[in-house]
């Protein structure tokens, strides 16, 4: 429960509605996606062959890979389109007065699916 969880404090800022922005908390890859003013952030690594998904575009909750085209739900990280059959890990997030924190603790782990 992110409630128990501990907060990491980052200095990452909100991109704009609609894009993506990477960081890294204790190097580990982070992207802050910005879905229509809602912040959520997933490991910036595609599940399927790793590619970073910082280069992919972001279309609603819908981030594509820009490897193979696969697509997942950066709401819960579910992979939603071939070739990603994985979810990728989504972490919870809250904003402070002056920053955004993040749990390391994934605290969704969307489904796999048979996407083929
Ligand atoms: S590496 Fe992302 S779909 Fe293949």
């Amino acid at each position: 429960m992110a409630d128990a969880a501990e907060w990491k404090r980052t200095d990452v800022e909100m991109p704009a509605q609609g894009e993506t922005c990477p960081f890294s908390i204790d190097g580990r890859p982070l992207l802050l996606c910005n879905v229509a003013g809602t912040p959520y952030v997933v490991a910036d690594r595609c599940p399927h062959a790793s590619a970073p998904l910082s280069k992919g575009r972001l279309t609603d909750h819908v981030l594509e890979c820009p490897l193979h085209g696969g697509k997942l739900d950066v709401r819960d990280g579910t992979p939603i389109a071939h070739p990603i059959r994985k979810p990728v890990a989504a972490y919870p997030i809250r904003r402070t007065d002056d920053a955004i924190e993040v749990s390391l603790e994934p605290f969704k782990q969307g489904r796999e699916t048979d996407n083929a």
